[in-house]
């Protein structure tokens, strides 16, 4: 079983021995690589839908049988007994889905390190992150064909993060790696289309026009 770089690159980010939560699993990969390495030690698989939690069972089984590892019916945290992991992953999702997730965990979450990936909305996750106490350790980025992913490193720490428009979109670690002028570029082709929009309507522009101005000087 190859992992995507997608995958690769949030695996790197699990500490050695730790308990992890993959949440909205599906097909479980993660933890199946993971535990197969022997870099954790025990798993939590969850997902909202049977059937998904049933190919992730079905994957432990073929590739990985009798490793320690529960399967979990739940929306989100809700079924998940706290202290149950160390490391909480939410990949593969929407942000605006990962922030309700997190906004109804409450204490569960902010008890784990956590590991998101969202697929969209990513501006919108990095607001709920800043405004409800949420630090960014870290955003780290992966490319596969021409899409570009971020994955960012969470902690709760209880302090509110002050933010510009063109951190939501750009984040406030900007590393300087193909993968991340890869994001850049995207990031340069959503913002241009907004500023038509904006245009078109009559609307402020100044932001966007800012946030354009600043990934054209960081360069890609
Ligand atoms: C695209 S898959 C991502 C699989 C894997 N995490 C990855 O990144 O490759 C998204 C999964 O999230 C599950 N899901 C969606 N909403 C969820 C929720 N509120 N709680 C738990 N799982 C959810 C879906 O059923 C689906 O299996």
């Amino acid at each position: 079983m190859e992992l995507s770089e997608r995958l690769k690159v949030i695996k790197s980010l699990v500490p050695n021995g730790a308990r992890l939560l993959d949440i909205g699993s599906d097909h479980a990969f993660l933890p199946i690589a993971l535990l197969k390495d022997g870099a954790i030690s025990e798993a939590v698989v969850t997902d909202i839908n049977k059937g998904p939690l049933e190919r992730g069972r079905e994957n432990f089984a073929r590739l990985f049988p009798g490793a320690k590892v529960s399967f979990v019916l739940s929306d989100g945290f809700d079924k998940v007994e706290q202290g149950a992991a160390d490391v909480a992953s939410i990949c593969g999702m929407g942000g605006l889905l990962i922030s309700d997730i997190l906004r109804r965990a409450g204490q569960k979450a902010k008890e784990m390190l956590l590991l998101l990936q969202p697929m969209s909305h990513q501006n919108e996750l990095r607001r709920y992150l800043w405004s409800n106490g949420f630090c960014i350790e870290d955003e780290l980025f992966a490319v596969e064909g021409d899409k570009a992913y971020v994955i960012f490193k969470v902690r709760f720490c209880g302090t509110q993060t002050e933010f510009s428009y063109s951190d939501l979109y750009l984040g406030k670690h900007r590393p300087q790696t193909a993968e991340f002028k890869l994001y850049l570029k995207k990031q340069l082709v959503a913002a241009e289309k907004r500023l038509l929009g904006l245009r078109h309507r009559g609307d402020d522009t100044s932001q966007e026009c800012a946030l354009i101005d600043e990934i054209k000087k960081i360069g890609f």
